[in-house]
Order: structure tokens, then C-alpha cells, then sequence
């Protein structure tokens, strides 16, 4: 009997272990994936190898896992055309550290169930259609450092749970219809109005925008103590009288208020037709400011323009001189004088200037306005106090910390300081930098080619947030039809090989650029430092030589003494990916961006975002 059971059962034994291995289920974050795809619209069919047949999510296109485990780490499908929905299945994902579903056409809301995700580091949903509210427990992601929900439909106030974000180091919200006074405290008191712009009507101090109840009229009544019955009637009447007289008061002021907006109506108008006046009796004179971008009247801002001298330089370059201008406000502004332009008409350079005006990033230096004086053109954009990246890196031994300060009742002098740049430092200027040009590259239409990236265009605000600046400037002032064999507008080192012989500028060409930005902010050389062009060799061909020499720490920068050969190897992979000699064989700015954020947030992102703000 007992043998006869053994035979029977012995070969499904067998048939299962044999056939066990193939089918095995897919793995609990693979269903989960598939649940958040059912509410996708995947027009374009690109999520097709999501198979509920495999074992793991980890090789789905957009989809990574963590090393070794099969748990999803990072979905990352921006620009896929994806319609629909986020489905709440996404709260299951309790170890995805990078959501990217940025300039998709997803509509809902923005689901409760994320804040599940508690490693959640980085969450793009830029550039959707996404409604309703931020999800009020957003607080609960504590590593969350990107949070970018800018230009979509969401609506309501900003949660102040966002202040407990101690890792954010990038949020925004911008281009929104938010609403409502911006919480002040933590980490949301530590963004200014770029990460706000573009809302229905926020108010608060990082828009510069005093909330109406913080004149005075307080939304909340003090609480009142429980009235008995007895005095019930006699506290009605005194709450009525107080009410009324509330109103009275009220009425009076804004009455006062009325009066005397129209006076200063009436005062601007004045001033207005003066400086109309002034401008017609030079017709050359012209001022555009864009997007309302420089608030003051245009005599005052024609007048800092005319009586710009020696004593406010800061710089010059290709293009011309840059000087301070410094408003009655003690507002400050840089202005390009422009040295040579090209020749054509000046409706259509003023019209390139519009579109050049009208973009906005956090990590791009803002164009504010143009002047056309009778004997300059002057642009005028937002002036970054701590110089450029260029000066940080190739300070001399003998310099002494001087930012952009002039002798003046509106500065705070910044003492001497080192100006070296720990390797934190250098990676947040990597991150923020390749987040501008890729802005410029992927999300502005007509997209824009920078032609002159380098270390002297990467400007650093107080906090040594990367923004590029002068992009699109070189198109515009260099004339390309001029016959003459090969223009290049750029600066020698950072040039692609391809765009030194043919002329013609690409993306690839700024990739490239950008990949010599990266190993002169890991060696702290020059493109053109004499120790590898007395050899014949630019910093491309040196690194390269010294890789195959395996000598990765001579690459390094020494003053970096907190680098973690971990992250400089991978940097110094992206770079040598980005100056591949052949431009299709380079990434485009996005991968490279992806690249670097999975660097720099990994493995351990508290401890870098620790460091930085040390210098070396
Ligand atoms: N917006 C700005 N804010 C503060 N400093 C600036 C600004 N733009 C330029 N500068 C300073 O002026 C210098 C000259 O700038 P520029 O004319 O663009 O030439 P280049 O970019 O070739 O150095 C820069 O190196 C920088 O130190
Ligand atoms: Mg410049």
C-alpha cells in the first residue's frame, strides 16, 4: 500500500521540481507595476515589456531594482506620452527612491497612497496634467530631496508638512494654481520665489508677497471664553457692536486705501510720460523688460544704465564688459554691455531676446530686460553674488575671497573666505548645471543649443547653486552666414571636434562641452592647463591617458579631500561617455542627467548633502 502511494506520488515530486524554475510567479512589486500600468494610457505601446510572464519587474523598460534584491528602486518614464492616471498601487512600492513621470500628459490627482514610499528620494511629475491638492502627508517622505511638480493643475494650499523635508534640496512648484500663504519654517523657508513663480495666488515671504492677514485682520478669532447662558444675550450685543464697528473700520480703510492708490497711480503715470518724453527725444533709447521681470521705473533704470562707469566692472568676455548696477532699492542686477553684434535688424534680434527672456529655471540665469542706448546694447540679467564657477576653481594661492561687492551702503561686505570647492560642493554644481542645460535642451520649444558652456558661465548664487548663464547669447551675437570658413562661437577646450570642423553647433556639441565641465570640476584644471597641453594632449586625451595608467587619484582635484573614489570614478565615466569623439555615441543631456542624479543621491545621500556645505 505504502509503496504503491510512493510510486504515485514520487514523479509529481519530480514534475514539480523540474518545472518549478520556469514558473515561477512574477514578484509582488512586478504585480504591482502592472496594476499602475492599467491605469496608464500607453498610446505609443512602450510599456510592452511589462509582461505579467516574468519573474522580475527589474529589466521592464523605465523600470531599475535595487542591486541584488528584486525591488523596484526607480521608474523613470518622463516624455513617454504616457495618458491616465497614477494609480494608488504605487503606494506598494515601499523601497522606489526616484519616481520620473515628468512631461507625460497624466491627468488625477497626485494619489494619497505615495506617502507610503518613504524611501522616495527624488519625484518628478513636471510638466503633466495633474490636479487637486500635494498629498498632506508629503512630510512623511523624509529623504526626499527633488520634489518638481511645477506646470500642472494642482491646486490648494502648499502643505507645511514640506518644512519637515530636511533633505530637499530642489522643489519646485512653480506654474501651478496654488493658493494661500506659503508655510515659513523648515526646509520651505529655505526656497526663494523660483520655486514658486507662476501661481494662482500664493503669497507669503519667499514671493516677497505680505499675505493680506498679516495686516492685521486676523483669520482666526482669539478664542472667545464658553459664554454662560446668562451672559449669552449681553456677549451677542457686544460681539454685534464689535463686528460693526469692525466694519466701519474697514470701510474707512479701504476708502484711505482706495484714495491713495489712485494719487500713486496718478504719480506713476506722471513719471511715466517723462520718461516717454525722454525716450522720444532720442528715439534710439529703448528699454524692454521682460515679463515684467525688473520693477522700477524705466527713468531710474535708464539713468543706473547711463552712469554705469569703471568702478562698477565685474568681468568681461567675448561679448563685452559686465557691470554691477545697483537700484534705489539696493536691488542688483548684472548688465552685458554688448561690444559687437551682429549686423541685421534690431526687431529681430530684440524678438530672439523676447524668447531668450521668457525662459525661466532655477538653474538658469534670468535675462530681465534689454537696453538700446544710443551707444550700446546693454542686457540685463540677475546678478549671482559669488561670481562664477571659473573663479572659484582657478583662484589663486594669493587670492583673497572678494565676491562681486562694491564699496556701498547696500552690501554686507563678505569677509575673506576659502574659496575652494569641496567635492559636494562640486557635485551640487554638476547636478544643478545639468538641469539647466537639460532644460534648455528637452523642455524649451524651440529648444536651445548654449554653444559656449563652460566653467566661466556657470555662476553660483549665495548658497553655490549652479545657474547657467549666456545660453543662447553666442547664436545670437555670432553671425554664422559671415564668409568665413568656419565660425565657432565657444571657448577653445571645451569645444566638440565636430563642431570645431564643420561649424555647426548641436546638443551633442553642449554634451560635449559639459563632459569638460565635469573633469575640470574633478581635476580643478584649466581645458587648457599646461600640464597636458605641453604634452599635445587636452584634458580629454589626459584623462584617458591616465585611466589607462590607472591612475585615477592623480586625476583627482587634491584639494578635494572628502572625495569618495566611488563617485568620482562614476563622473569621471559620465564625462568620458560625454566626450566621446563620435556625438551620436554621447548621451543626451537627460541621460546624462539621470546619470548624475542616480550618482549623486546614492548610496548614502544624507551623509553627502551633510558635507557640502563645507569647503575643503
Ligand atoms: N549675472 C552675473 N552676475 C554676476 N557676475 C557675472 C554675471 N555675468 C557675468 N559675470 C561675471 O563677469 C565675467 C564676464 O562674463 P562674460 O562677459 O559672460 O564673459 P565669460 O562668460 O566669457 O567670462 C564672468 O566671468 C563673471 O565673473
Ligand atoms: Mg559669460
Amino acid at each position: 500500500m505504502e509503496m504503491r502511494m510512493l510510486v504515485r506520488v514520487l514523479p509529481i515530486i519530480f514534475a514539480a521540481a523540474v518545472l518549478s524554475p520556469c514558473s515561477l510567479a512574477l514578484t509582488q512589486d512586478g504585480l504591482t507595476l502592472l496594476e499602475i500600468r492599467s491605469t496608464l494610457n500607453d498610446t505609443k505601446n512602450l510599456l510592452s515589456n511589462w509582461q505579467a510572464s516574468d519573474e522580475s519587474p527589474c529589466q521592464w523598460t523605465g523600470v531599475t531594482c535595487h542591486p541584488h534584491e528584486l525591488r523596484v528602486q526607480s521608474i523613470n518614464l518622463p516624455y513617454m506620452q504616457l495618458g491616465g492616471t497614477i494609480s494608488p498601487s504605487i503606494g506598494k512600492l515601499s523601497r522606489l527612491q526616484r519616481l520620473a513621470l515628468h512631461q507625460n500628459g497624466l491627468h488625477g490627482i497626485i494619489p494619497n497612497e505615495i506617502t507610503n514610499c518613504t524611501e522616495l528620494r527624488a519625484l518628478y511629475l513636471r510638466g503633466n496634467y495633474l490636479q487637486g491638492g500635494i498629498p498632506s502627508d508629503i512630510g512623511n517622505l523624509s529623504y526626499l530631496t527633488i520634489l518638481d511638480i511645477s506646470s500642472n493643475s494642482l491646486k490648494g494650499a502648499i502643505p507645511s508638512s514640506i518644512g519637515r523635508l530636511t533633505h530637499l534640496r530642489l522643489l519646485n512648484l512653480s506654474s501651478n494654481f496654488f493658493s494661500g500663504e506659503i508655510p515659513d519654517f523648515g526646509a520651505l523657508s529655505t526656497f526663494g520665489n523660483a520655486s514658486f513663480i507662476g501661481n494662482l495666488d500664493l503669497c507669503g515671504r519667499q514671493v516677497h508677497r505680505p499675505c493680506r492677514t498679516s495686516m492685521g485682520f486676523p483669520v482666526v478669532l482669539p478664542h472667545a471664553e464658553i459664554p454662560t447662558k446668562r451672559s449669552s444675550h449681553y456677549l451677542k450685543g457686544v460681539l454685534i457692536g464689535a463686528m460693526s464697528t469692525l466694519g466701519l473700520a474697514l470701510v474707512v480703510i479701504l476708502a484711505v486705501l482706495w484714495v491713495w492708490l489712485l494719487s500713486k497711480k496718478e504719480r506713476a503715470a506722471r513719471r511715466y510720460t517723462e520718461v516717454k518724453k525722454q525716450v522720444q527725444r532720442d528715439a534710439s533709447t529703448k528699454l524692454i523688460t521682460f515679463h515684467g521681470d525688473l520693477p522700477y521705473p524705466s527713468s531710474e533704470i535708464v539713468e543706473k544704465l547711463e552712469s554705469l562707469d569703471e568702478e562698477d566692472v565685474v568681468g568681461s568676455g567675448g561679448f563685452g564688459t559686465v557691470y554691477r548696477m545697483v537700484m534705489n532699492d539696493c536691488g542688483i542686477f548684472a548688465v552685458k554691455r554688448i561690444d559687437r553684434s551682429r549686423e541685421g535688424s534690431d526687431q529681430v534680434f530684440e524678438r530672439e531676446l523676447e524668447i531668450l527672456g521668457s525662459i525661466k529655471h532655477i538653474n538658469l540665469v534670468n535675462l530681465r530686460g534689454y537696453c538700446r542706448l544710443p551707444a550700446s546694447k546693454l542686457l540685463i540679467y540677475d546678478y549671482m553674488a559669488m561670481g562664477s564657477l571659473d573663479d572659484f576653481l582657478h583662484v589663486k594661492e594669493t587670492d583673497v575671497f572678494e565676491p562681486n561687492v562694491q564699496i556701498s551702503s547696500c552690501f554686507a561686505e563678505h569677509g575673506p573666505e576659502d574659496r575652494s570647492l569641496n567635492w559636494g560642493a562640486r557635485l551640487k554644481i554638476a547636478l544643478g548645471s545639468s538641469r539647466g542645460l537639460t532644460y534648455l535642451h528637452h523642455d524649451c520649444s524651440p529648444k536651445i543649443v548654449h554653444r559656449d558652456i563652460k566653467s566661466s558661465n556657470i555662476l553660483l548664487d549665495e548658497n553655490l547653486e549652479p545657474r547657467v548663464s549666456d545660453f543662447g547669447l553666442a547664436k545670437l551675437l555670432v553671425d554664422e552666414d559671415a564668409h568665413v570658413t568656419t565660425v565657432v562661437a565657444g571657448t577653445f577646450g571645451y569645444l566638440a571636434p565636430e563642431y570645431l570642423q564643420s561649424g555647426r553647433a548641436t546638443e551633442k556639441s553642449d554634451v560635449y562641452s559639459f563632459g569638460v565641465l565635469l573633469l575640470e570640476l574633478v581635476t580643478g584644471k584649466r581645458p587648457t592647463d599646461p600640464s597636458f597641453v605641453k604634452r599635445g594632449l587636452n584634458v580629454v586625451g589626459w584623462m584617458n591617458m591616465l585611466l589607462r595608467q590607472k591612475r585615477l587619484e592623480d586625476i583627482v582635484d587634491k584639494r578635494c579631500t572628502d572625495a569618495d573614489m566611488e563617485t568620482v570614478e562614476a563622473i569621471i565615466e559620465i564625462a568620458s561617455r560625454c566626450t566621446d569623439a563620435n556625438p551620436d555615441e554621447r548621451p543626451s543631456m537627460n541621460q546624462v542627467l539621470q546619470l548624475l542624479e542616480q550618482e549623486v543621491m546614492s548610496p548614502c545621500p544624507s551623509d553627502f548633502y551633510e558635507s557640502q556645505s563645507d569647503h575643503c
